[in-house]
């Protein structure tokens, strides 16, 4: 089986790599890729949505995944192409990944399918904004468009709420767009991954997503330092509560409103004292969740996806793990404001008892792999508690290091 996986970060190298662990062979392509993923995949020249579909029907690819989601929407949607071109793809149209390219189009089919969220107002100006913030605080501000995780700003005062509407609204930091000013939720934060195959849809295994660059939650937000996973998080009925008041009905409401959807789907969770909320959805897996997440999964992950694309919905081709597993992010300085490329990164090959996948890496001249983005490297442990699996992946974790690393030091702990 030919597979293309579009992306180029840890998730598409975690996904890069189960696809290659699957009893059921696949020759994997890879779009845009990295030199990690190289390794393991052949790389693709495209440059569009269009080509990339040409380059599928040439060399007889038979399955597409979605790694990330900007393709997904881009020209006339992955999806949509593939789906033209006969060719399978895991991750939806066009028209359902609004569900994570507007956030706006979220919150109205959360309204409409009564899914639990918190409330909202849209505005367009900075004095329509003032209004809806209403000297209330905490609030939430959210530029509705893809903006890499960066979009949202969880302003404590005013000072933090006019500095970010000053940045989306007039220095139109993220390009055109509305901002939702959204009622502040209170409770741990849950990441839950369905694949979602049109009416039918399994719950994989939850995560849980440590966002801010330092420790004990500090700091702005990232694109995730670190994740933790495991079906010990469902604690009590919360799975049953999960997929009776969100899963399912989110599942039902693509339906009732024609959006076909077959790939995973990213439910972000806040677990408040009146029940679990949607804080967002995503059409894809979570990065870094993904990295937790997969290495928990034996079976045939690749036959699992490849069935899936093709309208089959087969549970009974992956298992999950007991125990943990744990992911630890090292982002390179500066990070998240900017991120330093260049700096050697050393002991990648000292690592022995964890994974290691590449998020922003590139081989210098001399071969070495050197920082290239804001998120490095995740390195990733399990354990059968997660106490064993936090000692693992920081024992492993400190055996790594580049100029100017930064690392969190309470994943997996803080937040349990
Ligand atoms: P998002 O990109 O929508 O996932 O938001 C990024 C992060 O901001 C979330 O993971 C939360 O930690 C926080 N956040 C987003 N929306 C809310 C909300 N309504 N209340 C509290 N925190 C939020
Ligand atoms: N970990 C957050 C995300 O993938 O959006």
């Amino acid at each position: 089986m030919k597979v293309l996986v579009v992306g180029k970060g840890g998730r598409e190298h975690a996904i890069i790599t189960a696809l290659k662990e699957s009893p059921t062979e696949a020759e994997i392509y890879s779009f845009p890729g990295s030199d990690a993923i190289f390794e393991l995949a052949k790389p693709v020249e495209a440059d569009g949505v269009a080509s990339l579909v040409s380059f599928m029907t040439e060399n007889e690819i038979d399955l597409c995944v979605a790694g990330e989601e900007s393709y997904l929407v881009k020209d006339e949607g992955l999806a949509n192409a593939c789906e033209a071109a006969g060719i399978p793809c895991w991750g939806p149209h066009k028209e359902a990944a609004q569900l994570e390219a507007s956030k706006e189009f979220a919150k109205e089919f959360m309204v409409r399918h009564a899914i639990p969220t918190g409330g909202y107002t849209p505005v367009e100006t900075i004095e329509e904004a003032r209004v809806a913030i209403a000297g209330q605080y905490p609030t939430v501000l959210k530029f509705d468009g893809l903006a890499a995780g960066k979009g949202v700003a969880v302003c404590l005062d005013e000072k933090m709420a006019e500095e970010f509407l000053d940045e989306v609204l007039v220095q139109r930091k993220f390009g055109a767009g509305r901002l939702l000013v959204e009622e502040f939720l209170e409770g741990p934060e849950i990441s839950i991954f369905a694949s979602v195959v049109d009416e039918e849809y399994q719950i994989l295994a939850p995560a849980r997503d440590y966002k801010r660059i330092y420790d004990a939650d500090e700091g702005p937000n990232t694109g995730g330092m670190g994740a933790v996973s495991s079906l010990e998080m469902f604690e009590g009925d919360l799975r049953e509560v999960i997929d009776a008041t969100i899963v399912k009905p989110t599942v039902e409401g693509l339906k009732k409103d024609g959006l076909p959807y077959r790939g995973f789907l990213y439910f972000g969770l806040m677990l408040t004292p009146q029940g679990p909320k949607v804080i967002e959805y995503n059409c894809r897996f979570g990065d870094p969740e993904a990295e937790a997440v997969l290495p928990l999964i034996t079976g045939d992950f690749a036959a699992y996806v490849s069935e899936g694309a093709r309208g089959e919905l087969r549970p009974d081709l992956i298992q999950f793990s007991d125990g943990w597993s744990i992911c630890l992010v090292s982002a390179s300085a500066g990070y998240p404001a900017s991120s330093r490329s260049g700096d050697v990164i050393s002991g990648v090959g000292e690592v022995s008892n964890a994974r290691v996948f590449h998020a922003g890496t590139k081989r210098n001249a001399s071969g070495q792999f050197e920082t290239a983005g804001g998120r490095v490297l995740v390195v990733v442990a399990k354990g059968e508690t997660r106490e064993a699996a936090v000692a693992r992946v920081y024992e492993e974790s400190d055996k790594v290091s580049f100029d100017g690393m930064q690392r969190r030091s309470d994943i997996g702990i803080r937040n349990f």
